[in-house]
């Protein structure tokens, strides 16, 4: 089973500043609506039934986000306001499955993922990239039925032009399941056209074993004085772990990046 889902969230979003400069990327809205809430629906489609956000100091406001129940207790008495009532409800059960971490210093996304050690309970678990929107299909459900069926870890992947691939995590493959389904040898991270061992890339869609963790508190920092999270699944994968290469069938929506952001409120506004 997987019931636990972790969403790194202290990054600083430098690709988004200035907005990002006094104001959390991830509740920005995206056709109305703040990304991370695309990012929960994903979850509790897919059955997950807790969340670790993994944020900072810096980025209080996200938990603010859910902790505004006086406000709308507030307003809904005084106006009886059915839409807020209704976003009220909503928030409210986001935050019955939200629980808090922090990483204060922005060491990369494999030291946000050692944050969660004590609280991941399962052998496995998933994590959700938020700046990766994937929609018209629940990537995260797809990649639990491979998972149980498969027993083992799976990565969210997609082809990628091989101009771009020191943007990403690039995998070879061992051996194929299927036409979107492989077996992966090797991973790198954000490796130089030169080096890439192919042009398929990771998407911020993981499953995750708990033995992670323990790679992840011997790793060195990586590439851009950072800890990845791809180095730590490289020696999991060394050591003979199954990692599963999925390409998803939903469409990929970068919310990192100021050209993505704008693109994803006109592609969701179509849906
Ligand atoms: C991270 C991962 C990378 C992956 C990418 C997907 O990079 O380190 O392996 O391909 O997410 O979006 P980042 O976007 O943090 O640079």
């Amino acid at each position: 089973m997987i019931r636990q889902a972790i969403i790194p969230l202290a990054g600083l979003g430098t690709r988004l500043l200035p907005i990002t400069s006094v104001f959390p990327k991830e509740l920005l809205p995206i056709n109305g609506k703040p990304g991370i809430e695309y990012i929960l629906d994903e979850c509790i489609d897919a059955g997950i039934k807790e969340v670790v956000f993994i944020i900072s100091k810096k980025k209080e406001l996200i938990k603010k986000y859910f902790y505004n129940d006086k406000l709308f207790k507030k307003i809904i008495k005084k106006k009886k306001d059915i839409r807020l009532k209704h976003e009220y409800q909503k928030i409210k059960k986001y935050k019955k499955m939200i629980k808090f971490v922090y990483q204060n210093a922005p060491k990369g996304t494999g030291d946000a993922v050692l944050k969660t050690k004590s609280i991941i309970k399962d052998k496995f678990f998933l994590m959700l990239l938020p700046d990766d929107l994937i929609i018209k299909r629940n990537c995260s459900k797809d990649m639990i039925s491979l998972f149980k069926k498969k027993k083992c870890s799976v990565m969210a992947s997609m082809r990628v032009n091989r101009k771009t691939v020191n943007r990403w995590g690039i995998y070879s493959k061992k051996s194929s399941i299927n036409k979107n389904n492989f077996y992966i040898k090797d991973v790198i991270e954000k490796p130089s056209i030169k080096s890439a061992p192919s042009n398929n890339a990771v998407i911020g869609r993981y499953i995750l074993s708990k033995k992670i963790f323990s790679k992840l508190n011997k790793l060195k920092k990586g590439k851009s004085g950072e800890i990845h999270i791809t180095d730590a699944i490289r020696k999991l994968i060394n050591e003979g772990d199954i990692f599963i290469g999925h390409i998803f069938k939903g469409k990929y929506l970068d919310c990192g990046t100021m050209s993505g952001y704008i693109k994803s409120s006109q592609e969701i506004s179509k849906i």
